[in-house]
């Protein structure tokens, strides 16, 4: 159960932007979690700015130094705080949206929509106007449905949309079912057998102007096989098009290159850009990347403070009850993810460990953060920060059990500052109304 898990001094060994303070204890980007923890309280998210820009350098240079000229269209949905999004556009991220709203914050955040792609299987006729009135760089099509529906809509009020059509490979990303994109029978994309007479079709429908091809086959991909395969495809097909006379100036490489949780050989960029430079590098391509977790995950933590401990009788693991649950973190409960977990004080850090069971108060069996795991004896009122949630982590929250959002903090050259109030518990009532016939008594 935990023969293979890293202990605290090997979590930290891998995660530069946290240190171990003998006295301020646990550390991110320099700023003690204990302040934060003590001054907002918990549960609360905590973003490393710094990190995010470190990270979103090194994957540009793994591509410079291929010599490839990339463009990083950031998924939103990663994590998608005005914050973050103010962070990576000064870092010369463009974006990645999947719905109006996304759109929407994208451009609130002062990302141009000339640097917006629009992903999506599921893109209503409010979402494509918008995505023409605001003319955006690009709209990735998933379907010969949404391609002549975005050709009527575009005709109807005289403007253009360039436009990628999104090919599912079937290319099996060997990643988490539940997170696979690009194989027979995933919802998104276009059957690569159909994309030629599709891309044919485009390239004769008023109001659309196709540009190429986009993929994205998964996300927290660990080999960088599946990627050359998926690429490769592509790359084949750019070529048939342009046999028959086609143009085909983009091709967008979608997201999904993993990290490590837990002690996962997680491939380094220079394998992605590896991946891409060895299949489309020689085909004259304007080149884009959608990256989202890469860049954020090890961005974030969650802090949370242990409420209850909870003894269970021999050969059971005791209980750590906390007060982030799987409302705030979705992941563990989601997809059985696994996430690490450093209490915030320095004596804890190196006292013994024994297994532990890191659970939520919400009322479901499956509001577990941490099964089995090794952990020093907390006591009731000790914090713990729970690593690399940087990435759908916040974004994917919900108030069930009636649990207000988390407050968040952002964290850059030793400063910090709210960025996120927790919410208020009446808000969460806020929008409710109570029909006349039972308001009438
Ligand atoms: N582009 C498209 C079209 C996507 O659907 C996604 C993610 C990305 C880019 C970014 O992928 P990334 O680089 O972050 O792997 N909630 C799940 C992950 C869902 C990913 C959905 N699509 C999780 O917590 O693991």
């Amino acid at each position: 159960m935990t023969r293979h898990d890293p202990d605290i001094m090997n979590l930290l060994a891998s995660r530069p932007s946290l240190h171990m303070d003998g006295q301020d204890g646990l550390l991110f980007e320099g700023v003690p979690l204990q302040t934060i923890a003590s001054a907002v309280g918990t549960p609360c998210w905590v973003t490393g700015a710094g990190t995010l820009r470190r990270r979103t350098r090194n994957l540009r240079k793994a591509f410079t130094e291929r010599g490839i000229d990339i463009s990083l269209h950031y998924a939103l949905k990663a994590n998608d705080h005005l914050a973050t999004l103010t962070v990576l556009h000064q870092e010369g991220c463009g974006a990645d949206v999947v719905s109006g709203g996304e759109l929407r914050r994208a451009l609130a955040a002062g990302i141009s929509p000339s640097q917006i792609v629009f992903s999506g299987v599921g893109k209503t006729d409010a979402e494509l106007m918008l995505a023409l009135q605001e003319d955006i760089g690009q709209i990735n099509v998933e379907s010969v449905e949404e391609l002549r529906r975005l050709s009527h809509l575009a005709r109807a009020s005289s403007l253009t949309a360039r436009v990628a059509l999104r090919v599912n490979p079937h290319i099996d990303a060997e990643t988490h079912d539940k997170i696979s994109t690009g194989r027979l029978g995933d919802k998104f994309g276009i059957d690569w057998a159909d994309v030629p007479a599709l891309y044919r079709e485009a390239s004769t429908l008023p109001g659309i102007d196709i540009r190429g091809l986009a993929t994205h086959i998964g996300s927290q991909i660990l080999s960088p096989a599946p990627f050359k395969a998926a690429y490769a495809r592509i790359a084949e097909m750019v070529v048939g098009l342009r046999d028959e006379g086609l143009s085909v100036s983009v091709v967008d490489c979608g997201g999904g290159l993993g990290v490590r949780y837990r002690d996962e050989l997680a491939p380094p960029p220079a394998a992605l850009a590896g991946a891409i430079a060895e299949t489309l590098g020689h085909l004259d391509l304007k080149l884009a990347i959608e990256p989202g977790r890469w860049i954020a995950a090890p961005a974030g933590v969650l802090l949370a403070s242990v409420i209850d401990l909870k003894a269970q009788r021999e050969g059971v693991s005791d209980f750590v009850i906390v007060d982030a649950a799987m409302n705030d973190l979705a992941r563990p409960s989601l997809y059985g993810a696994w996430h690490g977990i450093i209490p915030l004080a320095p004596d804890l850090a190196y006292a013994e460990t024994a297994p532990q069971t890191v659970v939520g108060p919400v009322c479901e069996s499956s509001d577990v953060l941490a099964k089995d795991r090794l952990l020093p004896a907390v006591r009731t009122g000790d914090q713990i920060a729970i690593l690399d949630t940087g990435a759908y982590g916040a974004v994917m929250s919900s108030t069930y059990n009636s649990r207000p959002l988390a407050a968040q903090v952002m964290i850059e050259h030793g400063q910090w500052q709210v960025v996120r109030k927790r919410q208020r518990v009446e808000a969460l009532w806020g929008h409710d109304s109570i029909p006349e016939w039972l308001d009438s008594e």
